[in-house]
């Protein structure tokens, strides 16, 4: 199933299927399906206790209803030992039949498969930022890559306040929040962890990947709702070329692109581009690293396809695509806004 653009994504109230992108109980990864296991288990149960309550209920409404004339008080009684036995066993019963398999899959994923593959989740206000610390200096911004079927280790902290990873397909909801970090190494002093395998393509020879919605699921502040992802699943071939090509510089062939380097020089203090003298600027940026920038299915944290059109709209004024947004205007003339642009739109990953 393909991911419609983010920006012409119109939820109707009864346009409800189940390969929507925001179904949560069709995850397609071992934990979205252990998960399933357990919500099944416990909707049956909850169904079961619904009809044992609710017939002999329905049945003494009727049976025992006032009659018209009869004076004849209740029956008037106190206590039942053999009742409040009954209704204090048969819920622990229910609960055990529920905790067991909840323990079962949470300490089945409690713990990193020992190759699994490990991406480092940072939530900022408000675009999600992936690093892959076994693969050099491998960092994306809004976009998700993985390869199929394989595990996974997600490392997840906040630069801000507390965010929420999830992508309703893979299954694993998980906070996202704010840390101290170590001053010498800039490691963050804690993070939470989440431990699932990537999905298997739905079609093994699909190129440029398939691609899934993530979404923040936490109140973070005004554009919260803005904060998507596209989560993307790769052959493991096909990750591997990205994770090699990704940091290519951009190759300045035209005149235009020429003049948009000069204009990032301007954006700079607050973008990486890997192998331009953006990364000689030492510490942590503000903004998202926009390494192969080009290549990006969707831009501004997942909310836009990435068009020429919609980076212009953008480059305008951003905060009319994301209210409160950290990204200044920075007045921009129209032809400064094409040559940037035709800079940041070079890309040497040909995904999609
Ligand atoms: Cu980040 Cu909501």
């Amino acid at each position: 199933m393909q991911l419609p653009p983010f920006d012409e994504l119109k939820y109707k109230f009864f346009d409800v299927n189940w390969d929507a992108p925001m179904n949560t109980i069709s995850g397609l990864t071992n934990w979205g399906k252990d998960a399933n296991h357990v919500y099944w288990i416990t909707t049956v149960l909850c169904f079961l206790v619904f009809f044992a309550v609710a017939i002999p209920l329905i049945y003494t409404l009727i049976r025992f209803k006032d009659k018209p004339g009869d004076e004849t008080p209740p029956a008037q009684f106190h206590g039942s030992t053999t009742l409040e036995i009954m209704w204090t066993v048969i819920p622990v019963i229910l609960l055990i039949f529920i905790a067991v398999p909840t323990w079962r899959v949470l300490f089945k994923y409690a713990h990193a498969e020992p190759n699994a593959l490990e991406i480092e989740v940072i939530g900022h206000q408000w675009w999600w930022e992936f690093r892959y610390p076994q693969n050099g200096k491998v960092i994306s911004a809004g976009e998700l890559h993985v390869p199929e079927n394989t595990p996974l280790h997600f490392k997840l902290w906040s630069n801000d306040v507390i965010h929420s990873f999830w992508v309703p397909k893979f299954g694993g909801k998980v906070d996202v929040m704010p840390t101290a970090f170590n001053k010498e190494t800039g490691a963050p002093s804690a993070f939470n962890t989440l431990n699932i395998s990537s999905p298997a393509l739905v079609d093994p020879n699909k190129k440029g990947g398939e691609h899934y919605q993530g979404q923040c699921v936490e109140l973070c502040g005004a554009s919260h709702a803005l904060m998507r992802f596209n989560a993307v699943v790769h052959t493991k071939a096909e990750f591997e070329a990205w994770t090699q090509t990704v940091n290519t510089p951009p190759k300045v062939e035209t005149r235009l692109a020429a003049e948009g380097e000069e204009v990032f020089a301007r954006c700079q203090a607050c973008h990486t581009i890997a192998g331009t003298p953006s990364e000689q600027i030492p510490g942590d940026k503000i903004g998202p690293n926009l390494s192969n920038f080009g290549s990006r299915k969707y831009m501004a944290g997942g909310i836009r396809l990435n068009t020429p059109e919609n980076l212009a709209i953008w480059l305008r004024d951003p905060a009319s695509l994301k209210p409160g947004t950290l990204m200044p205007n920075l007045g921009l003339t129209e032809k400064e806004i094409a040559a940037v642009s035709s800079y940041l739109r070079l890309s040497t990953v040909k995904t999609y």
